[in-house]
């Protein structure tokens, strides 16, 4: 084993635990990106060059579609899954809007006072009966993520969608963290919208999309010119959404390999270290979990210290989410499950990816241990 898993990637990639921030790029996709690069005509521009330009645009929107089963027409480019989820969540501005209670900033933040909020159970989990508690006569529209990006726990979307559907409600999912580490068939999956970000596949920052299967419910954001069918002004970029479309079908093809090898890895450090600290707290039950994510608190040890010590050691983790990295409050989605600050300020969020190698998870637990027994004793 060892390094050949860090063929594919830009960069060193050893140390790195932090997958849910963002990914290591692949090289296929860094290639495809570079190649679409020096393809400069504007896509609207009626020339030569525009045409080749718009049409891979067009082939990037159709292979989206395709890898999700939608018709190209849903698929709408943004610059991150954080606009593709305010451009439809705002969508519903003029009606109620239930949102979970462990959602990204980027759904959560939408409104200071949402319409409603589903309450997650102590192992991290949106339950359907929480939902409909949730919501009220007027909801139109839920919003419940695939899987969360603190826990890595997976959400019953498919429960949930089916009852939004025989209520003629629209469920928006939050499918960052989920493409390419769930094993569903996204084609049978029953959402109305859902949004997905190339950085989080390997790919570039600075692309994400919007796949949503009534595309007259979205109500444009950006206004001005008429890119995107008119519902995301700006000119595209053919390189990213070149880019987007190779990282989700590479995602789409390795996930079931790079999911059965990671959650080997993931068993191995959770036994690592509930091995060197019995009191540790794991969240979350393991089979709601994907293979790529644990997150993990030893009492009395803050996580913000371990993620400095390891930091120090060439270890990257994190605590809290990527988005707000740097503060000191404790993790809302932690609390939602029920535990106090002072616990939600102990978890750590350990994530990997297509890069990582059994030595490099080796090597961390090694440097895990070492970090948090130095803080014990200290
Ligand atoms: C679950 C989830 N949704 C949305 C986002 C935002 O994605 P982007 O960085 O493309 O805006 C993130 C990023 O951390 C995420 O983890």
């Amino acid at each position: 084993m060892g390094l050949d898993s860090h063929r594919l990637a830009v960069g060193d990639v050893k140390g790195y635990f932090d997958y849910n921030a963002t990914s290591p790029m692949d090289v296929r996709i860094r290639d495809t990106w570079a190649i679409s690069g020096p393809t400069f005509g504007n896509p609207s521009s009626l020339h030569k060059w525009g045409r080749e330009a718009k049409e891979l645009v067009e082939d990037a929107r159709y292979r989206v579609g395709d890898v999700l089963g939608v018709s190209p027409e849903c698929v709408i480019f943004t610059s991150s899954a954080t606009e593709a989820n305010n451009l439809m969540l705002r969508s519903f501005s003029d009606s109620e809007v239930v949102v979970s209670a462990i959602e990204h900033p980027s759904v959560a933040k939408v409104w200071d006072v949402p319409g409603g909020i589903a309450a997650v159970d102590a192992s991290g989990v949106v339950t359907l009966a929480n939902v409909k508690k949730a919501m009220g006569p007027k909801t139109t529209c839920v919003a419940v993520m695939a899987v969360n990006n603190e826990t890595g726990i997976i959400q019953p979307v498919h429960e949930i969608g089916e009852w939004c559907e025989a209520q003629g409600v629209h469920l928006h999912v939050d499918g960052v963290q989920a493409f390419g580490r769930v094993n569903w068939d996204w084609e049978d999956t029953p959402f109305s919208s859902a949004s997905f970000s190339a950085h989080k596949l390997y790919g570039p920052k600075g692309i994400g999309v919007l796949v949503v299967k009534t595309v007259d419910s979205v109500v444009p954001l950006i206004k001005g010119g008429s890119q995107e069918m008119g519902f995301r002004s700006g000119t595209e970029s053919p390189a990213l959404a070149q880019a987007m479309a190779l990282s989700m079908e590479l995602a789409a093809q390795e996930g079931p390999d790079d999911m059965a090898k990671l959650s080997e890895y993931r068993d191995t450090i959770m036994d690592g270290i509930l091995n060197a600290f019995s009191d540790a707290r794991i969240l979350g039950n393991k089979e709601d979990m994907v293979a790529t994510t644990l997150n993990v608190a030893v009492p009395g040890v803050r996580g913000e210290a371990v993620m400095m010590r390891m930091d120090l050691a060439g270890f990257a983790v994190s605590t809290g989410s990527a988005c707000s990295t740097g503060s000191v409050e404790p993790s809302p989605v932690i609390m939602a499950m029920g535990h106090s600050k002072h616990e939600a300020l102990e978890s750590v969020r350990i994530s990997m990816g297509r890069f990582t190698s059994e030595a490099d998870v080796l090597r961390f637990i090694d440097a895990y241990v070492a970090a948090v027994m130095a803080l014990k004793n200290s």
